[in-house]
């Protein structure tokens, strides 16, 4: 099983970028501990981050008949993008969308998201561990498919 774990803009700047909302560790940090919890579970994690929308686009189109399931952290452009759920409706991979931070009690701009009409599930709030969530919702999904 592959799974391609995308995150988007600003998420580079873990660690630096306002800790008292997205917490200390850095973005290699966190592609580690996804990396480790997917080796205990035989999964293949493949990374990819940029601050561009349409490198976003174009990360998630090279998935199709590569990988089995997209983890995806739009950041900003959860708010406002419809290239990103597009593309994840073309490629057609169970897709699972994740916030560091709960959006639902932040700024009310934050509560839109068009991501989610294209993914599986939303986890919002679970820091990095919303990301290990969100691997074990595509591991149960793509065992059963
Ligand atoms: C975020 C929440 C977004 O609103 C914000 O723009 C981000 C990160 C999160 O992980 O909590 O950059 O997606």
């Amino acid at each position: 099983m592959k799974l391609l774990i995308i995150n988007g803009p600003n998420l580079n700047m873990l660690g630096v970028r306002e800790p008292e909302i997205y917490g200390s560790g850095t973005l290699a940090e966190l592609e580690k501990l996804i990396s480790d919890y997917c080796g205990r579970k035989n999964i293949t994690a493949e990374f990819y981050q940029s601050n561009h929308e349409g490198d976003i686009v174009d990360s998630i189109q090279s998935a199709y008949k590569k990988a089995d399931g997209i983890i995806i952290n739009p950041a900003a452009y959860t708010h406002t993008s419809i290239a990103i759920p597009d593309a994840l409706k073309a490629v057609g991979l169970p897709a699972v969308e994740v916030h560091i931070s709960d959006i639902s009690a932040r700024e009310p701009y934050r509560r839109i998201s068009y991501v989610s009409s294209a993914c599986v599930a939303t986890i919002s709030g679970r820091h990095f561990s919303g990301y290990l969530d969100a691997v074990d919702i595509l591991e149960s999904r793509l065992k059963f498919s």
